[in-house]
């Protein structure tokens, strides 16, 4: 199994998942926004190899199967270099593909809600095309998806390949970069910190939250399903809270001081963002069973070991 992306928030809980059930793992990562420490547990696991490989450059190893995550999820992340983000979404995934050919291996691409854009039905299903802007700040991200997922279906049009396609939604958990500006990772930090909670608009906006290990279930789900199950297939968790909600359930299981502070609305922030998750359903029967409370648990746990142990927050800890 080759995880793309392996050493990120969602590729390292997927690298779990392989070597528990006695996969082999080669995983590739860049590094930019992966960290080692969230594979360091597996490095002496004999199931387990870590590559430090870019995407956007071909790959010669022998697989039978792919996931393809290496990407920037986070707004701050990708605008950092928009082209290479662009890059990553459609080198990445010619390059991807173009070893899935050459291998016959079954490839998985990590796709995104981000293809509705803002949109103007609500829940989105599968089949909605999406309303995305094709000049804005957030293009390189939303746009690199959507063609990486042209590229995965013209691949299996043309040349036969089996592909998985997920369209993810927001998913938190353990494991999230403590710095990178989403909305889950964000609210507990500046909690655990005492920092006031940053709202973005009124806090009225509403957003649903997928806890990691529904999401990773729903993947082995999509990858073992037969081959004519191509996806695109939605996976997140349909309940919907509004971020002034979310803020308030931070504060409450953190026992923060934090004050609520509201801030202008990003350029192209959609309003309402859920998953209509009727195909995943019916197809892997799979849906998300974690309650956003209990996930927020493990993830306010996580944050706050890591704000005792490795002091990478006590920048934050200290303000
Ligand atoms: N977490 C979510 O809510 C969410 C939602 C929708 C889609 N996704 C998609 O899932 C995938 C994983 O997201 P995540 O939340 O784990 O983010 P992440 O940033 O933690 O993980 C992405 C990983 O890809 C690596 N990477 C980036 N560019 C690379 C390159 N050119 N070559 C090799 N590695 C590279 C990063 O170093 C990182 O380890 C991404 O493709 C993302 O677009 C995630």
């Amino acid at each position: 199994m080759l995880v793309t992306g392996g050493a990120g928030f969602l590729g390292s809980h997927l690298c779990d998942r392989l070597i528990a059930e006695g996969c082999s793992v080669v995983c590739v990562d860049n590094f930019f926004t992966g960290a080692k420490r969230n594979v360091a547990h597996l490095l002496n696991h004999p199931g387990f190899e870590l590559l430090r490989h870019d995407v956007t450059f071909p790959l010669y190893v022998e697989v039978n199967q792919i996931f393809n995550l290496a990407c920037p999820a986070s707004p701050i992340h990708y605008q950092h270099d928009p082209v290479q983000t662009t890059k990553t979404s459609v080198h990445g995934a010619i390059n991807m593909l173009g070893l899935a050919k050459r291998t016959r291996a079954k490839i998985f691409q990590a796709s995104t809600s981000e293809v509705y854009g803002d949109p103007e039905v609500h829940p989105q299903a599968e089949s909605y095309w999406g309303r995305v802007n094709p000049i804005g700040i957030r293009s390189c991200y939303d746009e690199g998806k959507r063609c990486a997922e042209t590229l995965f279906f013209d691949y299996h049009r043309q040349h036969r390949l089996r592909i998985k396609v997920a369209r993810i939604f927001n998913t938190y958990g353990p494991r999230m970069h403590p710095h990178d500006g989403r909305v889950v990772s964000n609210f507990i930090v500046q909690a655990l910190t005492n920092q006031p909670i940053t709202i973005f608009g009124d806090g009225s906006q509403s957003r649903s939250f997928c806890y990691v290990s529904d999401l990773i279930e729903g993947f082995m789900r999509l990858m073992a399903s037969p081959d004519e199950v191509t996806g695109p297939v939605n996976l997140g968790n349909p309940v919907e809270f509004t971020i002034a909600e979310l803020a308030e359930l931070v504060i409450k299981l953190t026992n923060s001081k934090s004050k609520l502070i509201r801030n202008p609305l990003p350029q192209d922030d959609p309003k309402q963002r859920k998953p209509d998750t009727t195909l995943a359903e019916s197809k892997l029967g799979w849906r998300a069973t974690v309650p956003l409370e209990k996930g927020l648990e493990q993830t306010i746990a996580y944050f706050d070991e890591l704000l005792r142990t490795t002091g990478e927050l006590a920048g934050a800890r200290a303000r």
